[in-house]
């Protein structure tokens, strides 16, 4: 695996695309991308569209810190995919971060853009000083999700059932987990 010389400008099918840290100045558009990943069914992600913040918090929240930042892929500059990354707070917990709310909408799915963002979200991580190991939990029958996070090195080390529910179906997650010092980085 090769996470630093990842481009984050390619060509698709002759189509730019980039992937950049979001701002609070695109607070509007992944609100609504976010809205979109909330609805999608069966459902990959956890949270409830009505418990996600409104805009104001939404922008508070994009203002990248130390320990949190986001991360979008734009296709002509509409943004079309996200994904977070977030280190956890503790003194005794700081060598640990998790990835959280990979989605790309439908209509630019397997074109390359989720792995993208999941590669600049890891370029990030290897590159902080003391940020050994990335987490993250995903739906199991989120297989492209999966898929891409084997492909990139993450091992699943566990599988919480019934973590969610929804219209009387219930979710199990995988728990997964991807060294950094075993990483090969170059
Ligand atoms: C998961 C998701 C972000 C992938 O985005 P994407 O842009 O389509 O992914 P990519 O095109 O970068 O493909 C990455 C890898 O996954 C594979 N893949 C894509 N769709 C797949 C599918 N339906 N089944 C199996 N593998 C798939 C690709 O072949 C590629 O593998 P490779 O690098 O070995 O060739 C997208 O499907 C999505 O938003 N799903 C719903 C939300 C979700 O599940 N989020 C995860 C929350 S933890």
């Amino acid at each position: 695996m090769n996470l630093t010389t990842t481009p984050s400008h390619i060509l698709e099918r002759g189509v730019p695309f980039n992937v950049r840290v979001l701002t609070p100045n695109d607070a509007e558009d992944y609100h609504a991308l976010r809205q979109s990943a909330l609805h999608e069914q069966p459902p990959a992600f956890g949270s409830l569209p009505d418990d996600e913040p409104g805009l104001v918090e939404t922008a508070a929240r994009l203002a990248e810190n130390e320990d949190r930042c986001f991360f979008g892929a734009f296709q002509d500059g509409q943004l079309i995919g996200i994904v977070r990354l977030s280190r956890y707070s503790a003194a005794n917990e700081k060598h640990r971060a998790y990835l959280a709310g990979l989605y790309v909408s439908p209509p630019f799915r397997c074109k390359g853009y989720g792995k993208l963002l999941v590669q600049q979200a890891l370029n990030r991580a290897v590159h902080t000083s003391g940020l050994k190991r990335i987490n993250l939990t995903v739906a199991t029958q989120q297989e492209a999700a999966i898929h891409l996070y084997q492909s990139l090195g993450f091992r699943i080390y566990g599988t919480e059932e019934e973590t969610f529910s929804n219209g009387g179906n219930f979710y199990d997650e995988h728990l997964m987990t991807l060294e950094l010092v075993s990483a090969a980085v170059s």
